[in-house]
C-alpha cells in the first residue's frame, strides 16, 4: 500500500478516496485543509480514524507520507506540487495540472532529477469506455476523418457567480473557467486518440470576471479537424462523434464518457459493448499505483507526454482567445 496525503476536502476527494479504498491502491494517512474543523469533518465523513491533520503546507509535507493527491484550484496546484517534489512525495495533481506550460517544464524537470512521479488526475483516459474508444480509432485509423467533442455543463456555482460572489472556477485569479475545467477532457481526447494538433484556435464568450464561460475549439491536424464546444455556463445534450469517412463513432459525451455507438452509411446505429466503472476515478487510482509499484516507465512517459501535449494545447487555445490567467504574470 502506498500511503497518501491529500490536500483539498471537496466532494472530488471525497471521491478519490473511495475509488482508492475501493481498489486496495493507496493509504489514507495525512490530510491537509485550511483549517482544522473541515479536515475533522472530511475524516469523519469517511468515517476514517488515526489520520494526521495540517493546516500549515510546509509540516504538512514534512510528514512521512509517499505520494500527495492535490484536488485544490487550479492556479493553486503549481506552487503545491512543487513544494511536494521539494519535500520528496509523488504527487497526484487534479486536471489541469498548471495554468500554463511553463510551470508545467518546471514540475516535470524537478520530478525527473528527484526520480518522483508526477500524474495529471485526467480520470477518463483511464476508464475501460475511452480504451475502447481507442481500440476502435486504432483499428479504423485508415479512414479517420475528424471528430466533434462536446462537452457543456451548466455549473453548480454559475447561479453563485450570477449572484456577484466570485467562486474560485469563475476567475482568472485561480485559472477555472470552461477552457481549463471542461475542455480539458476533450483536449485530452483528441492529444489521446490524434496526437499533438498543428493548430490550435479558440473563440471564447467571456464573462465580465474576464474567464471564458464557453467557447468553441479547433484542433487542426494534418487530414481532418477536430471540433470542440465546451461550456459552464449552459447545458448541451449534444453527441460527440469520431468520423472515419462513412462510419461513425458516437460518444454520449466527450468528457464524461457512458455510452458509445457506431453508426454506419446506412444509418444502422449498433450499440457497442463496453464497461462502466460506478466510480470513474477507480481506473485513474489502479493505474497510478500499478505504475509507481511496477515502476513502468514506460506507460509513465507515455502520460507524462500526453499531460505536457495537453497542458501546451491549452495555453496555445486560450492565448489565441486573449484570455489571461494571473498566473501568467509570475512567468
Ligand atoms: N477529476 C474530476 O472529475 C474533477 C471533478 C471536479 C474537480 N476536479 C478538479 O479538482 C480541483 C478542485 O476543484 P474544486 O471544484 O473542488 O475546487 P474548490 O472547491 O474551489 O477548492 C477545492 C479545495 O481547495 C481548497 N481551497 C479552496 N479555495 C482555496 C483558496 N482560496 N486557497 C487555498 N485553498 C483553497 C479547499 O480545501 P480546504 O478548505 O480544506 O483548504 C477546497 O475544498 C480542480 O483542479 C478541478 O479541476 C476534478
Amino acid at each position: 500500500m502506498i500511503s497518501l496525503g491529500i490536500i483539498g476536502t471537496n466532494w472530488i476527494t471525497e471521491q478519490f478516496i473511495k475509488a482508492v479504498d475501493e481498489t486496495k491502491t493507496f493509504e489514507l494517512t495525512h490530510v491537509y485543509s485550511r483549517t482544522l474543523e473541515k479536515a475533522q469533518s472530511f475524516i469523519a465523513d469517511l468515517k476514517k480514524q488515526n489520520i494526521d491533520m495540517s493546516t500549515d503546507l510546509n509540516d504538512f509535507f514534512k510528514k512521512d507520507f509517499d505520494t500527495v493527491y492535490i484536488a485544490s484550484p487550479n492556479a493553486l496546484h503549481f506552487s503545491q506540487a512543487k513544494l511536494a517534489i521539494e519535500n520528496n512525495k509523488n504527487v497526484i495533481v487534479e486536471k489541469p495540472s498548471t495554468s500554463n506550460i511553463q510551470e508545467f517544464s518546471v514540475l516535470e524537470k524537478l520530478a525527473q532529477e528527484k526520480g518522483l512521479y508526477i500524474f495529471e488526475a485526467a480520470r477518463h483516459i483511464h476508464e475501460p469506455i475511452f480504451k475502447k474508444i481507442e481500440e476502435i480509432v486504432d483499428k479504423h485509423r485508415d479512414e479517420l476523418s475528424g471528430a466533434t467533442f462536446s462537452y457543456m455543463k451548466y455549473s453548480s456555482r454559475y447561479d453563485a457567480y450570477l449572484a456577484g460572489k466570485n467562486p474560485n472556477i469563475f476567475t482568472t485569479k485561480f485559472s477555472g473557467g470552461a477552457l481549463y475545467d471542461l475542455g480539458v477532457y476533450t483536449v485530452y481526447d483528441a492529444v489521446v486518440l490524434f496526437g499533438q494538433p498543428e493548430k490550435v484556435e479558440y473563440s471564447a464568450e467571456f464573462l465580465s470576471s474576464g474567464i471564458d464561460g464557453s467557447g468553441s475549439l479547433t484542433l487542426k491536424y494534418p487530414n481532418f479537424d477536430v471540433n470542440i464546444i465546451i461550456g459552464k455556463t449552459k447545458n448541451s445534450y449534444m453527441s460527440s462523434e469520431i468520423y472515419f469517412g462513412r462510419d461513425t463513432l458516437v460518444l454520449d459525451n466527450g468528457g464524461d464518457i457512458h455510452h458509445l455507438d457506431w453508426a454506419d452509411d446506412n444509418k444502422n446505429v449498433t450499440d457497442v459493448p463496453t464497461v462502466k466503472s460506478q466510480n470513474p476515478m477507480d481506473s485513474e487510482a489502479r493505474e497510478f499505483a500499478r505504475i509507481m509499484l511496477e515502476k513502468d516507465s514506460a506507460t509513465y512517459d507515455k502520460l507524462l507526454g500526453y499531460a505536457r501535449i495537453v497542458n501546451r494545447v491549452l495555453e496555445q487555445a486560450r492565448t489565441s482567445a486573449g484570455l489571461v490567467f494571473e498566473a501568467d504574470e509570475e512567468k
